[in-house]
């Protein structure tokens, strides 16, 4: 199996839709092994307890470290990229995709309350790479959800994974794409309540059509999201037509 990835959360049934669709085919493929876990099973009290109030007080509960201690001792070895879940980690995106989507084992902590013991992270990082990740500007209650996010957007760049690859390459975010927002696209009919598909599209000419797609691109972005442009357009147009 060329990816493993194991996911720790006190709700393991959260996790249960990366056993559907596309993830699970992959897994049905043999081409990633997943491993769900029970951070609770490695606590050693009768109530099985994972967390507890803060020192200096505040509100809320930490986790403990010790069930993650156990768990990283028995999931992370030298080749394991370690993620930890957390709203004031680094922001997840298309290049940690595709930098994940290199990596042999991935270890996904989910996080509930108001975090995990600062200490996790300190230890996890003398027996592998680590990362504290979020997936966005907001809060959610736990890890989980995120985890679902960076499981589906690692592993749909795995080769094999998607039946054409290159719709990987032509669409948001991707590095062939210069990382701009995808174009519009339109299927048939040709008419539809009045709208018409842009005229261009039926001219069959594949360089008049792959430039009206950029420009699409690029008007896009620049009224959605300016912050993906290139930092200089005109360089990346030179640069492009000094290739072709
Ligand atoms: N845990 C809580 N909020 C989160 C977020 N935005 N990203 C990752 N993990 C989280």
């Amino acid at each position: 199996i060329p990816v493993r990835i194991d996911v720790v959360s006190i709700f393991p049934e959260y996790l249960a839709p990366l056993r559907l669709s596309l993830v699970g085919k992959a897994i049905e493929s043999g081409l990633i092994g997943l491993g769900v876990h029970d951070l609770r099973q490695w606590t050693h009290d009768r109530h099985r307890t994972v967390d507890d109030t803060p020192y200096g007080g505040g509100a809320g509960m930490v986790m403990r470290p010790e069930p993650w201690g156990e768990a990283l001792d028995e999931l992370a070895g030298p080749d394991t990229r370690v993620l930890i879940m957390s709203p004031s980690g680094r922001r997840f995106d298309q290049r940690l995709a595709e930098e994940l989507a290199a990596e042999p084992h991935l270890l996904l902590a989910c996080g509930r309350y108001e975090g995990i013991d600062a200490r996790v992270a300190r230890y996890a990082r003398t027996r592998a790479r680590v990362d504290e990740v979020s997936i966005g500007d907001y809060v959610l209650n736990g890890g989980e959800a995120a985890a679902l996010v960076i499981a589906e957007a690692v592993v749909r760049l795995l080769p094999g994974v998607i039946g054409n690859p290159e719709s990987l390459a032509e669409e948001s975010h991707a590095a062939g794409h210069d990382r701009l927002l995808e174009y519009p696209v339109y299927t048939k009919p040709p008419s539809w309540r009045g709208l018409d598909v842009p005229e261009v599209l039926f001219s069959g000419h594949h360089a008049q059509i792959a430039g009206w797609r950029r420009e699409r691109a690029m008007e896009l972005t620049r009224e959605r999201r300016p912050d993906l442009l290139p930092a200089d357009d005109a360089a990346v147009t030179i640069s492009r037509a000094t290739l072709a």
